[in-house]
């Protein structure tokens, strides 16, 4: 039994001889401060109410009456009415020890278990993980290891962005340069150079936009060369979001790019202009609902390109369809709030029976409270923080275990700074912006 239930279990007996008319509660919570004990009861004020009797005496009977189980200390009367209660530590652990004793560590299983797609980390091809993408990462793997713990059946899935139109760009720039083999070790410092020059060359010359957009268009129509191209791209991105994901412990499921709905999206739009949740406004398909912004919800643009919103339409389907989702829960950043508030809005106006969540978080923010960047001004890739981490942990460890041999140090410290960083990543509240 838990320290709570057998001190709820006490508490309730003395209540139900004594106090009857005050029902089955439960009476016992935790403590909000850990200053005053660890858990606490409200019974006494309930009791005075339904009474008429004095609720810090009431208090004082039970403290004296009703002792907690052995190995706590004695109650403490505080406040109104209310009862504090501490568990010693020869009482902790011996209450973890019988929770060990139980392969589901006392957590029960959900009596209706669902079908959780949990769609989480999502990092976009030819880019590298940045910080912000650790937390999606993190906070994701925790969520789906949450939910499968109590029963529920989770799939996890990383929607990469494998379709956007920085592959214009990229194209461009990449078969300029005579289209070289790509280096496994620097590949994605290589795509993000390529990517670079194609953006700078389009943003600077419309004619380079053009043949930009034409890479887009014959990539998208299916053009062997490019498409080859595009794989290798590809695979070289995933090799990098691999070695991420082994090093902080993580696992997918489902590896399903925007890319893999490239076909259904014509017929998405077809069908919410038929059901009329979309409409045509100056030659582009939108769906308005001025309580979520006055700009509309853009599905199909005038020259017949899709987008990001798009294809979570066509995802969101699938996995109804095809895995039979009962709920989706999205972790991206809190930016994407609004994206999100459509998505949703526009699958309930499309009938699609399912509960959607959007999980975000807040912003990491450097010393100067603006997005963590790094000192040339990009955003800090996952894998040099990675190795701050690491090293961070071996030089803690060097001082403090001198006597490891250095292949255990290593191990170690890769151990304790990748734990230590998941930690620190969850520790402050969600939804806020937290300073590194
Ligand atoms: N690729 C996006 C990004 O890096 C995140 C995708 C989140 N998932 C989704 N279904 N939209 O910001």
């Amino acid at each position: 039994m838990s320290l709570r239930s057998q001190l709820e279990y006490r508490v309730s007996a003395w209540a139900a001889s004594h106090y009857p008319q005050v029902g089955i509660g439960p009476w016992v919570r935790s403590c909000a401060d850990p200053r005053h004990g660890h858990f606490q009861t409200h019974l006494p004020m309930v009791a005075a109410k339904q009474t008429g009797g004095n609720a810090r005496e009431i208090a004082s009977r039970l403290a004296q009456e009703c002792p907690p189980p052995e190995h706590w200390e004695p109650p403490e009367v505080a406040g109104g009415g209310f009862v504090n209660y501490r568990a010693k530590p020869e009482a902790v652990s011996s209450a973890l020890r019988d929770l060990r004793q139980d392969a589901s560590l006392g957590v029960p299983k959900e009596n209706h278990p669902e079908t959780i797609v949990v769609d989480f980390s999502s990092p976009n091809i030819a880019k590298s993980m940045h910080v912000g993408h650790i937390r999606s990462t993190l906070l994701g793997d925790t969520l789906a290891r949450m939910l499968s713990r109590l029963g529920h059946r989770v799939i996890r899935i990383n929607h990469l962005g494998d379709w956007g139109t920085q592959f214009g760009k990229l194209l461009l720039a990449y078969r300029a340069a005579g289209r070289p083999p790509i280096d496994p070790k620097r590949a994605i410092d290589q795509l993000e150079e390529f990517y670079k020059q194609g953006h700078l060359e389009a943003e600077s010359d419309p004619s380079k936009m053009e043949q930009a957009r034409a890479e887009l268009a014959a990539l998208q129509a299916g053009d062997p060369e490019r498409r080859k191209d595009w794989e290798l791209f590809c695979q070289r991105s995933a090799d990098h979001f691999r070695e991420i994901y082994r090093q902080l412990g993580v696992s997918f499921d489902l590896e399903k790019g925007e890319s893999a709905y490239h076909e259904e999206l014509p017929g998405i739009v077809e069908e919410l202009l038929k059901s009329k949740v979309a409409e045509v406004s100056q030659g582009a398909v939108v769906i308005s609902n001025p309580t979520i912004s006055e700009e509309p919800f853009l599905i199909r643009k005038s020259d017949g390109a899709f987008l990001y919103g798009t294809t979570d339409l066509a995802a969101l389907r699938s996995r109804i369809r095809d895995l039979h989702a009962n709920r989706i829960i999205y972790v991206t950043d809190g930016r994407q709030q609004l994206h999100f508030r459509w998505l949703f809005d526009t699958a309930r106006r499309w009938n699609q029976k399912v509960a959607l969540e959007h999980v975000w978080f807040g912003t990491i923010l450097g010393p100067d409270r603006k997005p963590l960047k790094s000192r040339d001004g990009t955003p800090i890739k996952l894998s040099e923080l990675l190795r701050e981490a690491k090293d961070r942990a071996s030089k803690i460890l060097e001082q403090k275990r001198p006597d490891l041999p250095k292949d255990q140090l290593n191990q170690k410290a890769e151990l304790l700074g990748i734990a230590s960083l998941k930690y620190a990543d969850q520790l402050p509240g969600r939804n806020l912006d937290y300073v590194s």
